[in-house]
């Protein structure tokens, strides 16, 4: 599908329209260049299920079904945050918000700062809750926001845009740091980020865009009083490759090339997140299939998100392709349920794993023993 892009107003503003048109150029980058992660991976190929030859469970009556903040997910499935802000995202999240209504899993809206700088460009939110209107959705804003001084009124106005059921901060700063126009300047994030947590009416979700969260910053999350980590690790879309892509010095064209494999893989910063962390997990950063959304629930995590699969499901033009994006994933899911003898997602958190490889040795420098996952078998 061809970006057809008219500018929701005139150029009067230019900071709205710096932000509109930033956010389409992503879209186009994503849709038009190789970004994924180069060198590393999600170290989920790593992990492999114990298959179970003698299952004696009716594939058709697995219960793949979960709950976040109180929402019903019939698939443990979140289309990550991605768009809104111009009118071409106004379509895609039409698109998405559609499908995931139709078949119960959650969604996120991409930054809406554009929406807080231009009373406008809501509509392009605000499609999400209405096409979805009693679904798991997800509000989202840039921690550089927040360095720059958001208030909490204006973070409580990202969610009522939406009636969003949580609201996403995203972590970010290594693409920042290869934006021209990056917010670079995070001093005293944290004691912010708190008092906006504080006043916020709704769960906060720490989320990173590629690069996933270390162990001193699932510590730091929880100290901040966040209620969820979206982990999205290194291993699928890269930040700093798209914006090395975008951007327009020599400088930031080299820093995007050399750190674009930077981060923790998702496969680690979730299992460090599920021994550290109380709150919701979503596991996240170059899932592409149910079995990766199943390793991801087996290591702890509540469900699994996805990004620029979703992005290319829309190309069709129309919410079938999205649908059946959906649809293979749950059968994928479900599959992986039948053939390791999980009767439901509760019985596939637990079911043993076997990890090798570079994951394998990570873990070991972290104290965990891989062998622990393969020992559940005995249970
Ligand atoms: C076109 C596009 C736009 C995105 N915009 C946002 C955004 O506004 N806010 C955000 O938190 N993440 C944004 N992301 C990042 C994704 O939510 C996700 O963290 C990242 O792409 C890694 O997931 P993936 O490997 O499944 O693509 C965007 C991703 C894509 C593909």
């Amino acid at each position: 599908m061809e970006i057809q892009y008219t500018k929701s107003k005139d150029q009067a503003d230019e900071k709205e329209s710096i932000t509109s048109d930033r956010k389409l150029a992503h879209l186009q980058i994503c849709l038009e260049h190789d970004v994924q992660a180069q060198t590393v991976t999600t170290g989920l190929d790593d992990i492999s299920f114990i298959h179970r030859a003698t299952t004696q469970l009716s594939l058709n009556e697995i219960d793949i079904s979960t709950e976040i903040f109180g929402k019903k997910l019939n698939i443990p499935l979140v289309i990550s945050g991605m768009t809104g802000g111009h009118d071409f995202a106004y379509k895609l999240n039409h698109f998405l918000s559609k499908a995931a209504n139709k078949l119960g899993i959650g969604m996120g809206v991409g930054s809406q700062r554009a929406a807080l700088e231009d009373k406008d460009l809501r509509e392009t939110f605000k499609i999400v809750r209405e096409q979805a209107p009693d679904s798991l959705i997800i509000g989202n804003i840039g921690a550089g926001q927040i360095a720059l001084g958001l208030s909490g009124d204006e973070f409580n106005e990202i969610a009522d845009m939406i009636s969003a059921t949580a609201v996403a901060i995203h972590f970010n700063p290594l693409q920042e740091a290869i934006q021209p126009e990056g917010d670079t300047d995070l001093k005293e994030l944290i004691a912010k980020t708190t008092r906006i947590i504080k006043s916020s009416k709704v769960p906060v979700i720490a989320k990173e865009v590629g690069s996933g969260f270390s162990l001193k910053d699932i510590k730091s999350i929880k100290e901040m009083g966040f209620s969820a980590i979206d982990i999205q690790g290194v291993g699928g879309t890269s930040w700093a490759g798209v914006e090395s892509i975008r951007a327009n010095t020599p400088l930031l064209k080299k820093a995007g090339e050399i750190f674009w494999d930077w981060g923790i893989p998702t496969a680690i910063s979730t299992i460090l997140s599920t021994k550290n962390f109380e709150g919701v997990i979503i596991g996240s950063g170059g899932v592409r299939n149910g079995l990766d959304v199943a390793k991801l629930i087996a290591l702890g995590a509540d469900a699994a998100g996805m990004a620029i699969p979703f992005l290319f499901a829309t190309q069709s033009h129309s919410t079938d392709a999205v649908i059946a994006l959906i649809k293979e994933i749950e059968y994928q899911i479900r599959l992986t349920c039948f053939l390791t003898g999980c009767q439901s997602i509760n019985e596939l958190k637990h079911a043993p794993l076997v990890i090798t490889g570079k994951t394998a040795e990570i873990l070991h420098y972290y104290g965990i023993n891989p062998k622990e996952y393969l020992q559940r078998e005995k249970k």
